[in-house]
């Protein structure tokens, strides 16, 4: 399956609100860690907490992530999307650009960028691979890392891939983060005929084979990436990153939302076409007033401490 870095420069504003509106504490990951954001304790800051990061795009979770996880930060970056990988620097610059950033030469051989943040209180060094995770996920450089990461992947994933996942993270004793995975809340305001039909024929397409050798989780990811982690002896931690769009703010997003939804519902029952076009056309006539409440989950899962 591909995306565009047009569609991941769209949501990532709305990703980076949800994700830092939500409840979802960050704290275990960082406290007692040396040069973390949680202490300050003049300790080894150089020790580097290393983080795997699963279907990067550009980099998105890094750019949420690496400024609220504080300290030293060795990031691996793993897509099979070779153009999303090729415009992975620019976008990083243009972040550490935007934000004021510097970008110091990296110390580590392996790493092919520095970012580093405001008065030193974070410092990234990353490195990017292409790579397929269905094929070559025994390959990826999982040993030794502290935390296996992935934005807004979870719901393409298979059963299968899942359980593989888990399994080699839990073998390292990694910590997970889990970020914006879809758990089938879709709420327009104000509704129209057709809502309702539309998002179950929306979430149902999202069950088809995403390419990870089986159907996708879709809205049964988190329960069932819980249901795992627990029986591997991890702790979770969950909490909502529902994406808020307005006309005002998130027309553009709004209008893929549409078109997105009811190309899939099409796709899936296409007995159902002229219910989708008559939907998209009420939709699309009513966008400049309508709200769109699309709903998202955050799984942490934190090893037990004796393990780690
Ligand atoms: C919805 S995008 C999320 C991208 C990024 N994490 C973000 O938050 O912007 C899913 C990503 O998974 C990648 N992906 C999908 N299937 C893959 C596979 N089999 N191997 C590697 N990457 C894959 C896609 O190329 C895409 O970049």
């Amino acid at each position: 399956m591909s995306f565009s870095t047009e569609w991941l420069a769209l949501r990532e504003p709305f990703d980076r609100a949800a994700r830092e509106g939500s409840a979802l504490d960050l704290l275990p990951l960082t406290e007692g860690r040396p040069g973390s954001s949680s202490n300050n304790d003049g300790g080894d800051a150089l020790t580097p907490y290393r983080v795997l990061d699963l279907g990067c795009g550009t980099g998105a979770n890094l750019r949420a992530l690496a400024p609220r996880l504080g300290g030293t930060q060795r990031w691996h970056l793993v897509d099979h999307d070779a153009r999303l990988l090729a415009a992975l620097p620019r976008v990083m610059t243009e972040w550490a650009t935007t934000h004021r950033l510097k970008m110091p030469t990296p110390t580590s051989a392996d790493s092919l960028l520095c970012i580093e943040g405001p008065q030193q209180q974070w410092r990234v060094e990353l490195s990017w691979q292409r790579a397929d995770l269905v094929h070559e996920l025994d390959t990826l450089p999982f040993d030794g890392c502290d935390l296996v990461s992935a934005a807004a992947l979870l719901d393409l994933v298979s059963a299968s891939w899942l359980a593989a996942l888990l399994t080699k993270a839990h073998e390292v004793r990694a910590a997970l983060l889990f970020a914006l995975t879809v758990d089938g809340r879709i709420d327009w305001q104000p509704v129209v005929a057709g809502d309702t039909q539309v998002t179950q024929l929306f979430t149902a397409h999202q069950l088809r084979d995403k390419g990870f050798g089986g159907p996708a989780l879709g809205v049964n990811a988190v329960p069932r990436a819980v249901e795992r982690l627990v029986a591997l002896g991890y702790r979770c931690v969950q909490a909502g990153s529902d994406w808020e769009l307005a006309p005002d703010s998130g027309a553009r997003l709004l209008q893929q939302m549409i078109d997105g939804l009811a190309d899939a519902a099409l796709e899936q029952d296409p007995a159902a076409r002229d219910l989708v076009l008559g939907w998209r056309l009420r939709r699309l006539a009513l966008a400049a007033h309508s709200k769109l409440r699309v709903g998202h989950a955050e799984l942490l899962a934190l090893p037990l401490a004796s393990e780690k």
